[in-house]
C-alpha cells in the first residue's frame, strides 16, 4: 500500500533525509519517531504529494502509494496537520467540515450527514456553530482531525496530533484512529511519545538527522541507534527489558 525505496528529499541545497526504505500493508499503522528537524513532517508532506506539488523539493527513489508514483496531491492520502491553525480557514466549525466534503462533490442530506459524524466523532457537534478561533488548541486539533475523517481517504497521515492534548483527549483520539483501523484504513502517526505509539501502531519507522535509524516492529525500541536518536524507549519494553 505505501512503499519506499531508496527514496530521498533535497530542498534547495539541504539534504532533508535520505535513502529511507520501507512498506506497509492496507490496514496497516505505522509510527513515526525521531528527533526533531528529522525530517518527520516532510516525509508526510512526500506521501501527501505536498511535496513536490505545493511545496518545493528534489525528491529520488521511488515512492509508491497503491502500486503508483505520482507527483500531485493524493485524493486518497488525508493529512493532519502538525499545527492545526495551518488548515483551519473556515468562520464556523461546520463549515470547516463541509468545505472539503463540498469540494469533493458532497452536497445535499448526504453531506450534512458526513458533516455531523465526522463531527460527532471527535464530540465537537454540540460546537458547531462556533468560530473555530474561539476553541481551545486541543479541540482545534480535533476538528482538523474531523475535517480529514470526512473525507474517508484510505490513507491518513498525521503530525504529532496528540502534541498538545491532555491525556484524556489524547486517549480520545487514539480511541477514534482504532476505530478507523477496524474498518480498515491504513494510518501513518508522527508521535514523540512512544507509550501512545506501541500501543496503537503494528510497525515503526525512527529517523534522526534524515537518517532511517530503524524500521520494523516495536523491538526496534531496544536498538542501540534509536536510543542514541533521543527515541524514549516505551516503558511496557523496559519493564520487559527488565
Ligand atoms: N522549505 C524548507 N526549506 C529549507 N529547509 C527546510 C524546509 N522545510 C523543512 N526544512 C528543513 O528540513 C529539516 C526537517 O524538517 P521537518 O519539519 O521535516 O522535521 P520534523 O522531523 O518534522 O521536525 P519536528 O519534530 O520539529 O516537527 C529541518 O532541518 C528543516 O529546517
Ligand atoms: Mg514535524
Amino acid at each position: 500500500m505505501i512503499s519506499l525505496e531508496k527514496f530521498s528529499l533535497k530542498i534547495k541545497d539541504r539534504q532533508i533525509f535520505r535513502e529511507i526504505d520501507f512498506a506497509i500493508g492496507k490496514g496497516e499503522a505505522l509510527g513515526i519517531s525521531g528527533s526533531m528537524g528529522s525530517g518527520k513532517t516532510s516525509l508526510l508532506y512526500c506521501m501527501k504529494g505536498i511535496i513536490p506539488h505545493l511545496k518545493r523539493g528534489k525528491t529520488s527513489g521511488k515512492l509508491q502509494i497503491n502500486g503508483t508514483e505520482k507527483n500531485k496531491l493524493r485524493k486518497e492520502v488525508g493529512i493532519v496537520f502538525q499545527d492545526p491553525n495551518d488548515q483551519i480557514f473556515s468562520k464556523t466549525v461546520y463549515d470547516e467540515v463541509r468545505f472539503g466534503l463540498k469540494n469533493h462533490g458532497f452536497s445535499g442530506g448526504v453531506l450534512e450527514e458526513k458533516v455531523e459524524n465526522a463531527l460527532n466523532q471527535v464530540g465537537l457537534w454540540n460546537r458547531k456553530d462556533d468560530d473555530p478561533f474561539e476553541l481551545s488548541h486541543g479541540q482545534r486539533q480535533k476538528l482538523a482531525i474531523a475535517s480529514v475523517l470526512a473525507m474517508e481517504p484510505e490513507i491518513i497521515l498525521l503530525d504529532e496530533p496528540t502534541a498538545s492534548l491532555d491525556h484524556r483527549t489524547t486517549l480520545e483520539v487514539y480511541k477514534t484512529l482504532g476505530e478507523l483501523r477496524e474498518s480498515g484504513k491504513t494510518i501513518v502517526i508522527v508521535e514523540h511519545d512512544t507509550d501512545s505509539l506501541v500501543s496503537f501502531a503494528d510497525k515503526f519507522l525512527i529517523l534522526d538527522h534524515g537518517l532511517q535509524k530503524a524500521f520494523g516492529d516495536e523491538d526496534v525500541f531496544s536498538l542501540s541507534e534509536v536510543k542514541e536518536a533521543g527515541v524514549k524507549i516505551p516503558w511496557g519494553l523496559k519493564a520487559k527489558q527488565g
